[in-house]
């Protein structure tokens, strides 16, 4: 039976044959197997004198198997080398590649139209102290204004006792930059900020950008150059506008907000879109609001740690996100957050 076996292995013509020939041989109803049963009914003696032979018929059987299964192996691999080839001169297919989201890229085309006026970039933490977020920023707990900016609260108590929150604006960044630097100063602080609200023009995290200027003589007339030169660079457009409003923020004295001119101009598919530049007042036209800003307030200059009377400054926050939205032409805010690569190619923003 050995014999057989053995010579039956050797001449399989294929691994299925081998296979065939496996579970008729060592397979449950095999034929080795159920001489390999037989040793259970014998007598001690009978399994001394039989034993040694069928475990050897069974481990011979094994042992041809698999050396006959690693040989169509080989050959199948000596097989495969022999025929396939790598053409390399092929072109490989083109991977994706992403791009700069539209955020992104407006925070870095702010940091350097602001960087050739001098200010530098400075950053703060989003998980913030409410005494950065708000009482620095002349808003004392109970003050109306906080309720204002629907604030995500943690429910853990800071170390000091105020209460840690998502930042709801960049303005903690003027008291920590003051506090750490002390003046003069010329910054700007690009970033993520976070209010509880949601609907085609606000999503709950978006991006500010604050700017802030202490010095010695310090005055509005700043302020409005300052936002002129930038917008004119930003929206590459001399005859940009600006409608400076009184305003009121607790953190600025006195405040305006900023609007700015745009034109009603109807696009090649008949739908109307806003183009900045011009007066608002001119027939057509109209006023966007654009930032807050002001004067900063002497109770924030006297807790960012310096002297009123000898420094004051101007500041500013406006929306990034916004900002985008008129540069790039694009209408809903929560497209900016979809991760959507297509939304981004239609608004030319691919590799
Ligand atoms: N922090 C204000 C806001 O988020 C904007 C602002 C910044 C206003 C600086 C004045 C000065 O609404």
């Amino acid at each position: 039976m050995k014999r057989e076996a053995l010579a039956a292995i050797a001449a399989a013509a294929d691994p299925a044959a081998l296979e065939a020939l496996r579970v008729g041989l060592l397979g449950k109803q095999g034929s080795v197997s159920a001489l390999l049963k037989t040793l259970g009914a014998m007598s001690p003696e009978e399994r001394q004198a039989k034993g040694p032979a069928i475990q050897g018929l069974r481990e011979a059987v094994a042992e041809a198997l698999a050396s006959a299964k690693q040989a169509f192996e080989a050959a199948e691999l000596a097989e495969r080398l022999a025929t396939e080839r790598v053409d390399l001169t092929l072109p490989a297919p083109e991977a994706a590649r992403g791009s700069v989201h539209p955020v992104s890229q407006v925070m870095d085309e702010l940091a350097e139209i602001f960087a050739d006026l001098g200010f530098a970039v400075a950053t703060g933490p989003e998980i913030e102290d409410d005494w950065y977020n708000f009482t620095a920023l002349n808003m004392p707990e109970s003050h109306p204004a906080r309720a204002m900016h629907d604030t995500f609260y943690f429910p853990d108590q800071a170390p000091k006792g105020g209460k840690m929150l998502l930042r709801t604006h960049t303005s903690p960044v003027q008291v920590r930059t003051m506090l750490a630097e002390g003046a003069p100063l010329r910054i700007i602080a690009p970033g993520r900020v976070y209010r509880s609200d949601s609907d085609a023009t606000h999503t709950p995290m978006f991006h500010q950008i604050e700017g802030l200027v202490i010095d010695r003589d310090i005055h509005l007339g700043h302020l409005k150059w300052t936002l002129e030169t930038f917008l004119k660079a930003f929206f590459e457009r001399e005859d940009i506008v600006l409608r400076l409003r009184p305003s009121y923020f607790p953190f600025t004295e006195p405040s305006v907000e900023v609007d700015v001119g745009f034109a009603i101009e109807k696009t090649p598919d008949g739908r109307s879109r806003r183009v900045l530049g011009g007066s608002g007042d001119e027939p057509g036209h109209g006023w966007m609001e654009l930032l807050g800003s002001g004067m900063v307030n002497r109770r924030v200059i006297e807790m960012s740690g310096l002297d009123p009377n000898e420094w004051q400054g101007f500041a500013f926050g406006l929306g990034v996100d916004r900002l985008a939205m008129l540069k790039y032409g694009m209408d809903d805010l929560r497209a900016f957050f979809d991760g959507d690569a297509r939304w981004l190619a239609h608004y030319g923003f691919s590799p």
